[in-house]
């Protein structure tokens, strides 16, 4: 063996119900099951090489070699794929996001998927979806749900290979649109890894994770349907329940800005009196993501564009799988 490269092209996720502290940290199991769509045409390219004369692992990340905690995290995921292939060299990881890092879309979703794609193709290892997914998790949880394409749930799983996700419908079963109105681009203080391992500090998290089957239940049930009115309000509540896990917890984790709640109030008055399709998430930051429908989105989003305090909006629609890029 030389030199062996393969280039995966992966896209981030929002979760409608989210995944929000571990079984097992190590493992990244998740406490709880969540619910995603990829999100089309916001993407990370990983190219890798893995070649003999490399003396360690190289990592680029948007262009530039990257070292510490950021190179140490894909060098543990590049050891759990030497492990899993019984391949002893080092590889050269270059890859690049086409949408800003500081615009509050999480990374390591898409970064980990197209890693775990492109680093195990290249070693002639040729995994199935399933267990793509699981290997993704292990580099953040998250990333489970950028491998396959369309509405996707991932199980919470008792070992590392049951905790894998999958889709259970395709892109075009409904015409969702996630809005993603940037209120602020500055990076956020306590990351997502951090965030997991507080989550059970907070008294709220026990009937957070008691109740949280049953609104993974409704949200799915409601996809299934494409019924807005019954996703609109699951959405909205898992996402409230877990920013009041985080809230709570020990440290206190504040990740709106008093523009993320405007936002949030806008969209319910949208939608209350005039009856329009869109409900809010917010993942660790304080950037909103609206959900609409197609229709409901041409209005929502000139009007979302003229809010005091969103500087930007990202438009991006269900998503397909992890791929491959052909030479
Ligand atoms: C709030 O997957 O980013 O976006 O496993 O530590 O990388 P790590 O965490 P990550 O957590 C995502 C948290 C969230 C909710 C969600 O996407 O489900």
């Amino acid at each position: 063996m030389e030199t062996c490269t393969a280039i995966a092209i992966a896209s981030p996720n929002i979760a409608l119900i989210k995944y929000w502290g571990n079984a097992d940290d190590r493992l990244r199991l998740p406490a709880s099951p969540s619910i995603s769509f990829n999100l089309a045409g916001l993407q990370t390219r990983t190219r890798v090489d893995w070649e003999d004369r490399l003396a360690a692992d190289e990592v680029i990340i948007n262009g530039e070699e990257v070292t510490g905690a950021t190179r140490d995290r894909v060098v543990h995921h590049l050891n759990h794929i030497r492990r899993l292939s019984g391949h002893q060299g080092f590889a050269r990881v270059d890859s690049s996001n086409n949408f800003p890092t500081g615009a509050g879309i999480a990374s390591s979703a898409s970064a980990f998927a197209a890693l775990s794609l492109a680093a195990t193709t290249a070693l002639g290892l040729h995994l199935s979806e399933r267990e793509l997914s699981a290997l993704a998790r292990l580099g953040s949880g998250s990333a489970a749900r950028s491998i396959p394409g369309g509405f996707v749930a991932w199980y919470t799983g008792a070992t590392h290979e049951d905790s894998y996700a999958e889709s259970f419908a395709p892109p075009d079963h409904w015409d969702l649109v996630d809005l993603i109105a940037v209120v602020s681009r500055a990076h956020k203080t306590t990351g997502s890894t951090a965030g997991h391992a507080i989550a059970a500090t907070s008294p709220l998290q026990s009937a957070r994770l008691a109740t949280a089957q049953e609104r993974f239940e409704r949200c799915r049930a409601a996809i299934l349907a494409r019924d807005f009115a019954a996703l609109a309000p699951v959405v909205e509540l898992d996402s409230n329940v877990m920013h009041s896990v985080m809230m709570t917890g020990n440290p206190s984790l504040m990740y709106w800005e008093p523009a993320t709640l405007a936002v949030m109030q806008q969209v319910r008055r949208w939608r209350d009196s005039e009856g329009l399709d869109v409900c809010f998430t917010i993942d660790a930051g304080p950037n909103v993501h609206c959900i609409c429908t197609a229709a409901s989105a041409s209005v929502i989003e000139p009007r979302l564009r003229h809010l005091p305090g969103v500087l930007q909006i990202y438009r991006a629609v269900p998503g397909g799988p992890a791929r491959l890029e052909t030479a």
